[in-house]
């Protein structure tokens, strides 16, 4: 993911950019980056949508270390890729959808492998937190993942009984 981040360099050149990772599907009645862009200009840097995921699961996320956390704003000054239960500093997951600053390509430009080889954004993002504010935002709203055969078939039933056209069928 961090190498394909990088390949936008171009695009993006000097601006503060959003993410969006299509297989984390947010079913909000604002969407999940629009709450995210209201609430940037109170933390610049990076912005990143959360999800407090039950602890067996720390292990398919981006888990943060709290700082401090007003309930919707953490302040966040550690992260972790997939780490296991025992390593895990806390339970707040990063979803996929980021508010980012180009700082973080200083960072993606060097190339350096992480958790399973590949190259993380996560990594990169720890790695400006002595230089970039980093924050994470509650959303309001539910995340459905449909990178999960489970996650993707509820993502329909609630989309479904949410149309008004067939919901009554359905
Ligand atoms: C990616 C990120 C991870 C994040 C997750 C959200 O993982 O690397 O930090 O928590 O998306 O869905 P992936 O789902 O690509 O394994």
């Amino acid at each position: 993911m961090g190498h394909a981040v990088w390949c936008a360099r171009d695009l993006v050149a000097g601006e503060p950019f959003a993410v969006l990772l299509p297989d984390d599907l947010f079913h909000c009645k604002v969407p999940c980056l629009k709450q995210m862009v209201d609430e940037y200009p109170k933390t610049a840097g990076n912005l990143v949508a959360v999800e407090d995921v039950p602890q067996d699961q720390t292990s398919r996320y981006g888990i943060l270390s709290i700082a401090t956390d007003d309930g919707k704003l953490i302040r966040v000054n550690g992260m972790v890729e997939k780490p296991s239960i025992q390593d895990a500093p806390s339970c707040s997951a990063i979803v996929g959808r980021y508010i980012l600053s180009p700082e973080i390509f200083s960072e993606l430009d060097k190339q350096k492998t992480g958790a399973k080889g590949e190259i993380q954004l996560t990594d990169a993002m720890a790695a400006t937190l002595d230089r970039v504010p980093f924050h994470g935002m509650r959303f309001q709203g539910k995340r459905f993942d449909c990178g999960n055969k489970i996650g993707f078939l509820m993502a329909n039933i609630e989309y479904a009984l949410d149309r008004a056209d067939i919901s009554e069928e359905f």
